[in-house]
């Protein structure tokens, strides 16, 4: 039933939503895109053709790619774009990854309309860790801005502020009931009762962590990011951009209609703190529909979950919850002897305009250890392997003292002014790293969802405050971490990753919130070859776009 061979034609179309109808780009004039199906080991090759306008990447996210960084589909750090009237085959290399995962474009804020689900079964021998299901469901979460996202993006790096507010979170590209003009524009999932449903979420959102519920039913989490998980039974889904949870849904409850819904998690409702224009206050949940089939009268609306308002903890962040399989048929591998002791701060941070030091022109930055990343005009990856100079520097620095001063930088105060540039960490073969991540505060805190290409981490812990040495590190989890790909570092605390570096290549580290991303939360590590062959990096397909032309459109 499987095609490994896809053909993904980027080209604008247009869709209506919220009665607004505009050209956006999609492939083969989908939204959400194609589901890719394959399983556990196989090489899926798909042709990217680009009938559009725009430059494009695609990116096959949480796929490991082994030693072949030529497919990951970065804009300027894997590849120079595939630009309009090109193509480009990639080849989509699955090695231990099962459950889902998903693709989206990778150049400018083209995945708002540019992602589709990657459904990674098991070999056919083989069976899923849980009953098998009666059937698979994607659920995958978006935005919609009524306007071109291109305009929004540009609108957002002129002013250097937060980008212009979305007009609807979307499921399976449906707004949901609950949106003016959107009756018929509202995902309906019909179940027969006494099944389990093995639904398969994507958190396509280019921006916030959300809370998903249906109403009248808990869940079983089995599986994160491409990787299973031991069962969590829930009645809420937390989940980041760049994040994918599989969970199962038992239809054990009187048939009727039940509405599936999300929305953006609030911080209490005593918490008067203005918050950025893009965090309206009045957003709509997005809402789907679980209808029971057969012989009965559905309520004249169906019932609406509740949904948990404040932000008490670090419990609520599923990360911290979720722990691996961690037996005979799904061993772990985390590293425990650390060869790269990293302690990377994120930061938000201000730039004063440039004519004199008024506060209100001022923009905003990201940063890792002080770092905004600059995107170069080229492609690291091609520099790295062709030996170019002058793209990147091998320099990427570690934070020393290993301590983020909470005290010191508040919103106005904000005194650490990044440094700009393109500095790449440099992990020789099979290094075993361990990255703190120290999240600090900017007015409110912020959530980073760090996202790294080429591999998956063990994520160790979470907590809040400062990463303390001697308390917090005795509680971080070596026995059943979660092997995810994107981790949430939470608002005003910190996370502890791990993993071995077998992957040679160039990957690319950020910020899974695009704002965050093109402010220059961002980074690449180069994972050097090994001695032998099966250590090296995969030579380059010879379609490669070509970086000799400068391409048209790049972050800053
Ligand atoms: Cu979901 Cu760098 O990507
Ligand atoms: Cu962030």
């Amino acid at each position: 039933v499987q095609a490994l061979l896809h053909r993904f034609e980027v080209r604008r179309s247009l869709h209506t939503r919220l009665c607004t109808t505009k050209s956006m780009l999609t492939v083969n004039g989908q939204f959400p895109g194609p589901t890719i199906y394959a399983r556990r080991g196989d090489l899926v090759t798909v042709d990217i053709v680009n009938l559009s306008d725009r430059n494009i990447t695609i990116h096959w996210h949480g796929v490991k790619m082994p030693r072949y960084p030529w497919s990951d589909g970065t804009n300027l750090v894997t590849m120079c774009p595939i630009t309009p009237g090109n193509k480009f085959r990639q080849r989509m290399i699955l090695s231990d990854e099962e459950g889902t995962l998903f693709w989206h474009a990778h150049s400018d804020w083209s995945r708002a309309t540019v992602y589709g689900a990657i459904i990674i079964l098991p070999p056919t021998t083989e069976s899923y860790p849980f009953p098998k299901p009666h059937a698979q469901i994607p659920i995958l979460l978006g935005l919609w801005w009524n306007d071109d996202i291109d305009e929004v993006y540009q609108n957002f790096i002129a002013e250097g502020r937060d980008p212009a507010a979305v007009d609807a979170f979307l499921m399976n590209g449906q707004p949901g009931d609950l949106y003016p003009c959107s009756t018929q524009d509202t995902f309906r999932l019909k179940v027969e009762t006494g099944k389990t449903y093995h639904i398969r979420m994507v958190s396509a959102l280019m921006h916030f962590i959300v809370f998903f519920k249906i109403a009248g039913h808990n869940v079983t989490v089995v599986g994160a990011d491409g990787s299973y998980t031991k069962p969590l039974n829930t009645d809420y889904i937390l989940i980041g951009p760049g994040q994918t949870i599989d969970f199962l849904l038992e239809t054990n409850q009187p048939p009727s209609h039940y509405y599936m819904a999300y929305k953006i998690y609030t911080r209490g409702s005593n918490d008067t703190t203005p918050r950025s224009p893009l965090f309206r206050s009045d957003y709509v949940p997005s809402t789907g529909i679980l209808e029971y089939v057969g012989n009965y009268t559905p309520p004249p609306s169906p019932l609406f979950p509740p949904f948990p308002e404040a932000w008490p903890s670090t419990t609520i962040y599923f990360s911290n919850k979720l722990r691996s399989l961690a037996n005979d048929k799904h061993p772990i591998d985390v590293p425990i002897n650390i060869t790269e002791k990293l302690f990377f701060v994120l930061s938000i941070n201000l730039w004063p305009c440039r004519a004199n030091s008024c506060l209100e022109s001022d923009r905003f930055l990201a940063s890792i250890n002080n770092v905004s990343m600059i995107m170069p005009e080229t492609s690291v990856l091609e520099a790295y392997y062709k030996g170019i100079k002058g793209v990147f520097t091998p320099n990427f620095p570690d934070h020393p003292e290993r301590v983020f001063n909470f005290t010191y930088v508040s919103l106005g105060q904000n005194a650490s002014h990044p440094r700009f540039a393109t500095a790449v960490y440099m992990l020789d073969y099979n290094a075993t790293v361990e990255i703190v991540f120290q999240n600090t505060i900017l007015g409110n805190g912020l959530d980073h969802p760090i996202h790294i290409h080429g591999y998956s981490f063990y994520h160790l812990g979470s907590g809040l405050g400062n990463f303390d040495e001697a308390r917090d590190r005795l509680n971080l989890n070596l026995v059943d971490p979660p092997f995810m790909d994107t981790v949430i570092v939470p608002r005003f605390g910190w996370t502890v990753v791990r993993f071995k570096a077998s992957n040679p290549g160039v990957w690319y580290m950020h910020c899974h919130y695009d704002r965050h991303q093109s402010w220059g939360m961002k980074m690449v590590f180069i994972v050097k070859d090994g001695d032998r062959p099966e250590e090296k990096m995969l030579p380059p397909p010879q379609d490669m776009p070509r970086c000799d032309t400068p391409p048209l459109d790049y972050y800053y």
